[in-house]
């Protein structure tokens, strides 16, 4: 994501995230081969329940994905989350910062009914599933994450958005106190991202509240946060406090930063490149090696009706 390197990323961290993936990979293997009877202790996923409040979910069939869930540990301390720091372990160990209640979202704009909402009353008014989704970050590492949440598009029905609602635009809260490094000026604050109507209302659009079964940990965007799985992962916005309807394509803080780098769509897309690298491949968080990156995040059956006929290295 990064345009410059910042000054707190130190080639010691870069060297410390290898060495504990391929640390981690070791126990696991070490466990799978029945050595070292002490290592269990160590390893988070050997229990069930991890600490946070419990949700209550279904789990449609239709979002049980069949493959390997990358580990809660992973999930839970390997962020982007620049509110709190441009590093990808201290958002962990920051965000209890941030306080989630009380919390409310404004919703305005193009609708017939704007209005505060408050985050209790979106959590009565909406059942909560369980979603397995690819999670694909644009630097080139993704994660297969157990989301709880509701689609999004129900959410936004309830404010009536008019014919004029042609994008829909989403904001994170502004509080240096409660995000140290908004007294920075790493990103231009508040973090902001779009929608085209359509792709909003797609009913894999997640409105996330949890993971795991639990109630999102403060640094992956608690209390509720975007998850858009056949996009980039910088689209999946956290920590929402605004939902604006709009007529016109609004710009996202990443297009603000590098117009050239980070486009409106950012669709997961093999055939196109970043300017400064190849998106073919990916690193799952947790495994050894690389392995393809699929057309839309491997949601083409979903969602590639969404861009028929657009020329996709030009709309990235
Ligand atoms: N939302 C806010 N407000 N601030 C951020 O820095 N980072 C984005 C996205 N949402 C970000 C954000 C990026 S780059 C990614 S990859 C995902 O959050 C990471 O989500 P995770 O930490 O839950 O994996």
């Amino acid at each position: 994501m990064l345009i410059k390197r910042p000054p707190d990323i130190s080639s010691s961290e870069i060297t410390e995230e290898g060495v504990y993936h391929q640390r981690r990979k070791f126990l696991q293997q070490s466990l799978a081969l029945g050595l070292g009877a002490g290592i269990a202790a160590h390893l988070p996923d050997a229990h069930a329940g991890y600490g946070g409040e419990a949700l209550t979910f279904t789990t449609p069939d239709a979002y049980r994905l069949n493959v390997e869930k990358t580990a809660y540990k992973d999930v839970t301390t390997y962020n982007n989350f620049y509110e709190f720091s441009t590093s990808k372990y201290a958002p962990a160990r920051k965000a209890h910062t941030l306080r989630t209640r009380p919390w409310s979202i404004r919703v305005e704009g193009e609708c017939a009914k704007p209005g505060v909402v408050d985050i209790e009353d979106v959590l009565k008014r909406h059942a909560l599933e369980e979603r397995i989704y690819r999670f694909r970050c644009v630097e080139g590492w993704s994660m297969v994450i157990p989301w709880v949440g509701f689609s999004l598009s129900e959410m936004l029905k309830q404010f009536e958005p008019t014919s004029r609602a042609k994008y829909v635009m989403f904001e994170t809260l502004v509080d240096p106190e409660q995000f140290p490094n908004q007294k920075g000026r790493v990103l231009d604050w508040p973090y902001q991202e779009g929608l085209r109507i359509d792709e909003a209302m797609n009913p894999l659009t997640l409105m996330a509240v949890g993971l795991y079964g639990e109630v999102l940990p403060n640094q992956n965007g608690a209390p509720i946060r975007l998850v858009v799985p056949w996009k980039y992962g910088f689209k999946s916005i956290k920590s929402i406090v605004k939902i604006k309807f709009v007529e016109t394509m609004p710009k996202s803080t990443w297009m603000k930063a590098s117009s050239r780098e980070y486009g409106f769509y950012s669709n997961v897309n093999p055939e196109v490149s970043h300017p400064r690298w190849s998106q073919r491949r990916e690193r799952r968080i947790g495994e050894w090696g690389k392995r393809d990156t699929l057309m839309f995040n491997g949601y083409a059956e979903q969602v590639a009706h969404l861009y028929k006929g657009m020329d996709l290295q030009k709309y990235f």
